[in-house]
């Protein structure tokens, strides 16, 4: 694996010329990249200390590029128990709970789009990174927690729409 990684970045490193194109990422946090822009990913926030939002479940709505509350109140310290006593999510600003709609990727590409909506998800938090680098934001991915648990929390079924990856975002020490 280790290899595999060095020759990519060799190529890189020799044959600049032969990357694609890119276009040009307005903003760090954007959604671009999306299998069959299918955009099965759904995002919820659940804040502890952020200026400005009471600490509480939100959900990202895209009609409104906003939050919207679902439940007020710190659920910081159940979903540490769910990330298997992770505390940073319980200590960080926020914790982002990314969820899939699998159907909406499964409807066009059948087993396969499992594999996508993961390769999805990887995009979508390697933004968070990067949204969070830019402001100057500590940020870790979470894929440490009992499902069921995080499901609960966020609530959402477990079957059509399930929890598959969180990332913990503050300010750094
Ligand atoms: C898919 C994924 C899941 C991760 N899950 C956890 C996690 O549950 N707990 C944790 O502390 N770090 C988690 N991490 C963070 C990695 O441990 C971390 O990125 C790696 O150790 C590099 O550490 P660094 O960021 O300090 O260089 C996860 C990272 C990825 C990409």
């Amino acid at each position: 694996m280790s290899d595999q990684g060095y020759a990519f970045q060799e190529n890189t490193k020799y044959f600049p010329d032969r990357m694609p194109e890119r276009p040009k990422v307005k903003r760090p946090g954007s959604i671009k990249e999306c299998a069959g822009g299918l955009f099965p990913i759904e995002m919820y926030a659940a804040v502890n200390r952020v200026e400005g939002l009471s600490p509480g479940l939100y959900h990202y709505s895209v009609p409104q590029h906003g939050l919207c509350v679902l439940k007020r109140g710190d659920r910081g310290d159940a979903l540490a128990e769910a990330a298997l006593g992770q505390r940073m999510v319980a200590e960080g600003s926020v914790t982002l709970i990314w969820t899939a709609v699998m159907a909406r990727t499964f409807a066009k590409y059948g087993a396969r789009g499992l594999r996508y909506i993961y390769e999805d998800a990887g995009h979508v938090g390697q933004n968070a990174y990067l949204a969070a680098t830019s402001l100057g934001l500590g940020c870790c991915a979470i894929g440490a927690y009992y499902d069921e648990a995080v499901d609960r929390i966020t609530g959402v079924d477990g079957r059509e729409e399930t929890v598959i990856y969180m990332a913990a975002i503050g300010k750094p020490e």
